[in-house]
């Protein structure tokens, strides 16, 4: 019998995948929640003893909005919500990756339960809430990191904080981080503060977006660094409402879009357990639209406008749909969650 750990390289890329595969099977079996932050703690601990839990990182390198992707595979918020797993995270070949959304102050979100998987159509509903330590917390675990391809910092409005200050909070936030991150994401698309897909609306999405791209000239002449902002959006809106958002968002001085966040939409989970949970659908049900959201995105925004899509990449296949409707480049969460890591380097490879 072959010892484990003791091989060839080749030996050692598949016992780790083997490896990987179960205590992703273990995992699941806990509750999605307590599964989260055990595989958070285990990235952590296997990054800390040196055990290699992912491949090499795939070199695939890109560059979408001055920004140089070590592949187009990118971790989609929410994953770390508190940045305190970059590196960690970094061993699993991701090309870039994005920690948040923060606000300004820490939170503790909704009441658990607030994630529930629907297995059988590789789904999860989250209605977290942005619970998070808050900004401080953030820019202090990222300072000092190691990986080497862009740092995302996806921000947001603490609840508490009323719709007509919502500016203060993104304002406050985007100061706070911009020393720290290679780009910065407004989230304006979350399903689980109440109100906060109301600042997509033109009305509001205008001002916003300009305090924010004059807040950023002012700390670009401080500090001599450009950092992109990129926009999350919903994919619940109208079709014929992408329009106008689209061309907000490119005349307002922002730098790229990120479609899409959750949906509300139950479509494909109708019936199954936990399918009617309040919250944001993520997953395989959601691939659909956002194919069609970034189709619709691509032919509004200007040519060439940096396009990054997120939304049901559970395999290559959706990656490549995702990439043919006019994406530069992806972001997975819950695939992470059914198909492991492995589906990191699989996409990268076929991009
Ligand atoms: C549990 C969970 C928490 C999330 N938290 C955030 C978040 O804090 N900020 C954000 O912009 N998106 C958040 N998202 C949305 C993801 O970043 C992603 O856009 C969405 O899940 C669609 O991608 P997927 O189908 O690959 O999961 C979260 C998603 C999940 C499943």
């Amino acid at each position: 019998m072959r010892l484990p750990f003791l091989g060839c390289r080749d030996c050692i890329k598949r016992d780790m995948e083997i490896l990987s595969e179960i205590v992703r099977r273990l995992l699941i079996q806990l509750p999605p929640e307590m599964a989260h932050e055990q595989a958070l703690r285990l990235v952590g601990l296997a990054k800390s003893v040196g055990i290699p839990i992912g491949g090499k990182t795939v070199e695939k390198p890109f560059e979408i909005a001055g920004l140089k992707l070590l592949n187009p595979v990118g971790l989609a918020a929410g994953y770390d919500k508190n940045g305190e797993y970059v590196d960690a995270l970094a061993v699993l070949g991701f090309g870039f990756i994005e920690v948040g959304t923060v606000t300004p102050r820490s939170q503790p979100g909704n009441p658990r339960p607030r994630m529930f998987r629907i297995k059988e159509k590789s789904a999860l509903i989250n209605r977290m809430g942005f619970n998070n330590k808050g900004v401080e917390n953030l820019v202090h675990a990222v300072r000092g990191r190691k990986f080497t391809g862009p740092l995302g910092i996806n921000i947001g409005k603490n609840a508490t904080t009323a719709q007509d200050r919502a500016v203060d909070d993104y304002l406050s936030c985007l100061r706070a981080v911009y020393d720290s991150a290679d780009y910065i994401t407004i989230n304006i698309s979350s399903p689980n503060t109440v109100g906060l897909r109301n600042l997509q609306a033109a009305s509001y999405l205008a001002p916003l977006l300009s305090s924010l791209a004059n807040e950023r000239t002012m700390l670009q002449g401080d500090s001599g660094r450009f950092v992109p902002i990129f926009v999350k959006v919903a994919p619940d809106c109208q079709d014929d409402e992408f329009g106008e958002m689209a061309k907000v968002i490119s005349e307002s001085g922002m730098d790229g879009v990120i479609a899409t966040n959750t949906t509300v939409a139950r479509a494909g989970v109708e019936g199954l357990l936990h399918g009617e949970e309040k919250g944001g659908l993520s997953g395989a049900p959601l691939a659909e639209r956002a194919v069609e959201v970034v189709t619709l995105l691509r032919s509004q925004l200007p040519p060439g406008f940096p396009l990054i899509a997120s939304g049901g990449v559970v395999s290559v296949e959706q990656a490549l749909r995702l990439r043919a409707a006019g994406a530069d480049a992806v972001q997975v969460y819950t695939g992470l969650v059914y198909k492991g890591p492995g589906l990191v380097a699989d996409i990268a490879n076929a991009w």
